[in-house]
């Protein structure tokens, strides 16, 4: 796993960001994979920023999304389809019949974590997949456990992750305890991956990391597996 050490969050948003730039400039129709959650919220305005000045186009691009509360409309402010249309998707020249997230509102979840991996079947393999890392290691919502999935799953969100996430809900809004994820057999498709680690509640998770070995009860420990893996990080995470 190679490591980019950045001083603070600015500076691992630029380094993000950058490597997204590079594979959209490069590939002729580059395919992301994206991620939401705190971390990416800098890489996005980056990259709105290098559309802005002219400097980058997504015309081409396709986007698969790890996840996706379940049960959610994608017009609920805490859904993963507003966030991406908020922070990138409405902000530059995307297609979005290109940009696909697991649907939190199918009447059947189990049905659309089928329909999900034919999209990403169809799409081939991703260029480069964005990860964040949960405080317990999990990446995408590929939560601690003694066997992980190949696939895109149901998945019962861990009490440490609804917690994690409950500083994204307002009082008295029931925060989801369910998502519909992409599995880790899908995530290691990907040619290559960023893991964006900021802040010291991850500094375990990183920890763990890079530890040198391996375990499902702390997921992210598995992209050690993988031969193109860049962690970009702040000090305090390390
Ligand atoms: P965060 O989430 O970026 O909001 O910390 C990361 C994750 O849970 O994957």
């Amino acid at each position: 796993m190679k490591i980019i050490q950045c001083k603070d969050y600015d500076e691992i948003s630029t380094a993000a960001a950058n490597e997204v730039a590079r594979v959209i400039r490069e590939k002729r129709r580059p395919v992301l994979g994206l991620a939401t959650g705190s971390t990416p919220v800098g890489m996005y305005e980056k990259l709105v920023r290098m559309y802005g000045k002219g400097e980058l186009d997504f015309s081409g691009v396709t986007s698969v999304n790890l996840d996706e509360y379940y049960p959610i409309s994608p017009d609920n402010v805490q859904s993963y389809r507003y966030y991406m249309n908020n922070k990138l998707f409405d902000r530059v020249n995307i297609d979005k019949n290109n940009t696909y997230i697991p649907n939190g509102n199918a009447a059947d979840p189990y049905d659309e974590c089928a329909k999900y991996d034919s999209v990403l079947d169809s799409l081939g393999k991703i260029d480069l997949q964005v990860l964040g890392i949960g405080r317990n290691g999990h990446i995408g919502f590929n939560e601690p456990d003694e066997s992980l999935y190949l696939g895109t799953h149901v998945t019962r969100l861990s009490d440490s992750t609804v917690k994690a996430n409950s500083r994204f809900f307002s009082e008295g809004e029931k925060i989801p305890d369910r998502a519909l994820t992409m599995g880790i057999g899908s995530i290691f498709k990907a040619d290559k991956i960023i893991l964006l680690a900021s802040g010291d509640s991850k500094k375990d998770a990183v920890k763990q990391v890079l530890s040198g070995k391996l375990t499902t009860s702390c997921p992210a420990t598995l992209l050690n597996l993988h031969p193109d893996v860049t962690l970009i990080c702040d000090s305090d995470a390390m």
